[in-house]
């Protein structure tokens, strides 16, 4: 299955690095080359000549064994098509945060572009750190993949959340982002960001979108082994392909650019409904006078658009909501025609805008309607597209 694919596993300092060796077997099983770099600290754990036989291949522990004509980080990052990190202890993640290079796996990790999934693994105080936490939300929001610890008994004689994931979990998790894209891929177009809408070259009118939602849904699909196109007013890198737009207009060029060849698309953008009838090339000087009015010119409504013009894609629309919610969805599902609409209510604090969590309801073309509890907009990423995909 994962034949001529080239994983690299990093391993921190942690007792979890003799759950490793038998990742290394599940990857090895599959036909894939593994390559191995320790920190050295996790040589306290599990042995050099024992992750050398299980990968059959040297492991790499001191950044300066320069044996190549590339310094030794540049060959292991340009090599491998993944990177997974294994256990992730405190102090590594923290490092990678911040960007540090200190050994051979952090300065590694700095210069790998492709993707990389990280899980860790510490006593349950360390991962409830507020700092680990701060720096693991960096790291996500960065569009490393992270495999959350799971609760249960620790080695450190604590119980409660701090062991590594499953060995299952990271696997299929490699396989998903490995896997031959041509048998499984839909081409996914998401949408994200509040579009901007300039009224001279040093005003704008906008709104508070932050673009998490939709990032989350690219994220995921990605990671499900989809071609994904995220066209975004938000500056991100990620592995897949970012197309940056400004306004509603440039919103709709690149979604028209990409969409003869799509099969889902995902509008969780706020889209301006209007702009300024004509945009001033200059700054617009204050008058004497005490009011000052902006004609404003309705955008093209995007999704309605795609709706009218489709052949055979799902489209998914959002609609934020201050009040009536269903009521106000179900009129919006029909009026611009999609197949999905995913509710969300704008009135509460607690999620939405800005929030790392979300609370949606998802109203089908036909009538049907699924509430989603609270939860983080990675879960509820991941529940939009098991329903939209079923
Ligand atoms: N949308 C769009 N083009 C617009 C406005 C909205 O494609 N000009 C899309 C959004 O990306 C979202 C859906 O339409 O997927 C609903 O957006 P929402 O702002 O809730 O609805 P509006 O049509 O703008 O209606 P209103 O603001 O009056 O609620």
């Amino acid at each position: 299955m994962l034949s001529g694919k080239n994983i690299l596993i990093g391993i921190t300092g942690g007792i979890a690095a003799y759950k490793i060796c038998e990742l290394i077997r599940m990857y090895k099983r599959n036909n894939a080359n593994v390559r191995v770099i320790c920190t050295p600290n996790a040589l306290n754990f599990v042995t050099k000549l024992t992750l050398q036989n299980l990968s059959q291949n040297n492991v790499g522990i001191e950044e300066y064994e320069i044996n190549d004509f590339k310094p030794e980080h540049i060959s292991y990052a340009d090599e491998a098509d993944i990177m997974i990190i294994a256990p992730a202890s405190a102090n590594t993640i923290s490092k990678i945060a911040n960007g540090i290079c200190d050994n051979l796996l952090t300065s590694t990790v700095c210069a790998f572009k492709k993707p990389i999934i990280i899980a860790p693994a510490m006593n349950c105080n360390m991962w409830e750190n507020p700092i680990v936490q701060e720096n693991i939300k960096k790291l996500s929001t960065l569009g490393y993949k992270i495999l959350e610890p799971e609760s249960g008994f620790l080695a450190c004689g604590y119980e409660g959340n701090g062991r590594l994931c499953q060995i299952d979990k990271i696997f299929d998790e490699t396989s998903a982002i490995l896997l031959p894209r041509n048998e499984v891929k839909k081409k996914y177009i998401i949408t994200a960001g509040g579009t901007i809408e300039d009224i001279d070259p040093v005003r704008y009118i906008s709104n508070y979108s932050s673009g998490k939602m939709g990032t989350a849904i690219a994220d995921e699909a990605f990671y499900n082994g989809n071609d994904v196109v995220l066209i975004t007013t938000k500056d991100i890198k990620r592995p897949y392909k970012i197309i940056k737009v400004k306004s509603a207009q440039e919103m709709q060029q690149a979604i028209e650019n990409e969409f003869e060849n799509a099969n889902v698309i995902i509008m969780a953008a706020a889209v301006a409904d209007y702009r300024v009838k004509t945009k001033s090339e200059q700054k617009i000087k204050k008058t004497n006078e005490d009011t000052i009015t902006l004609e404003l010119i309705k955008n093209p409504d995007i999704l309605q658009e795609l709706c009218k013009k489709r052949t055979h894609q799902t489209i998914v629309g959002f609609c934020a909501e201050s009040e009536n919610l269903i009521e106000n969805a179900k009129e919006k599902i029909q009026k611009k025609g999609c197949d999905y609409l995913i509710a969300n209510d704008i009135s509460r604090k607690d999620i939405g805008f800005s929030s790392d969590y979300n609370e949606v309801t998802i109203l089908h073309k036909n009538g049907g309607i699924k509430q989603l509890e609270k939860a983080s907009k990675q879960e509820i990423a991941k529940a939009i597209l098991k329903e939209i995909n079923e």
